[in-house]
């Protein structure tokens, strides 16, 4: 069976590359830079005995991602996992992006995982595989930064409960993980309010809970203590935070 990475390249999509492969699991790896892709695909083919097919993209300018990814997979075999740690954010994305940018920004958090779950749901409906979607801490309530990256990641909640909807836990394994803060590109120079988790170990966690049913956990799970924190904040107070 054949799992799905799409964001492969660094940080917690690397780290799942490589559990995935550990555990003897076919992998297809889906990122913008293929010399990127290259690396990653040669280092886990070294280190284990698993097929590694590679797929550059830039999702930020794909019509139609779910349509490059059904064809690439196209004699690899059947799709067991489809995983969707991708993701950018923009340290200007406080109010004062273009319609182009924030375009982008919308392309890659948001278009390109409901594009590419409508173009595998069938494939992943046969095997009842998994899709596993990731969030943020970022969206737990809006504010003055991330504003477009948050509003991206808040609507893959509705992708989750629509998917879950539609699908019964034994037909379709639907898993969201809402993450705290991860020591990644993503968060290279940022001051972090709390301290990052190490991929790897989310990596971990993740794989061992593929094909177990649907849920969405925050994770690390004190992330769920502190989106509630944030949340009950009486507006007043919470206007005046600068967090
Ligand atoms: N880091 C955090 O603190 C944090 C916190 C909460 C949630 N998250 C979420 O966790 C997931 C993993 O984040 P991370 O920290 O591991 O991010 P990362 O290290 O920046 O990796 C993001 C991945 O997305 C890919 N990507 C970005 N733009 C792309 C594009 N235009 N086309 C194709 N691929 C693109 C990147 O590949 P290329 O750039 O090489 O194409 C890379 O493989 C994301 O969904 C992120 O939003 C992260």
């Amino acid at each position: 069976m054949t799992a799905v990475v799409v964001g492969a390249s660094s940080g917690l999509g690397r780290a799942l590359a490589g559990e995935l492969a550990r555990s003897g699991r076919g992998l297809l790896l889906i990122a913008s830079d293929l010399r990127d892709l290259h690396a990653v695909a040669a280092d886990l083919q070294v280190r284990h005995d698993v097929t590694i097919s590679t797929l550059a993209l830039d999702l930020a300018r794909e019509p139609d991602p779910g349509a490059r990814i059904r064809e690439a997979l196209i004699g690899l075999p059947d799709i067991s996992a489809l995983l969707l740690p991708v993701g950018l954010s923009r340290s200007d994305d406080d109010f004062s992006l273009s319609a182009a940018r924030i375009g982008e920004l919308l392309a890659i958090n948001l278009h390109a995982p409901l594009a590419i779950v409508h173009a595998l749901l069938p494939s992943l409906r046969e095997s009842h595989g998994s899709v596993v979607l990731f969030g943020s801490i970022a969206s737990a309530r809006g504010r003055g930064r991330n504003v477009v990256y948050a509003s991206a990641k808040r609507a893959l909640d509705s992708l989750y409960e629509s998917l879950r909807q539609t699908h019964a836990p034994d037909a379709l394994h639907v898993q969201l993980y809402r993450l705290g803060f991860l020591a990644t590109n993503l968060t290279y120079g940022v001051k972090l309010p709390l301290g990052a988790s190490q991929p790897a170990d989310i990596a971990r966690k993740v794989v061992a809970r593929l094909g177990k049913g649907s849920f969405a956990h925050h994770l690390p799970r004190r992330y769920g203590l502190i989106a509630w924190l944030v949340r009950s904040l009486p507006w007043s107070l919470y206007r005046r935070w600068r967090g």
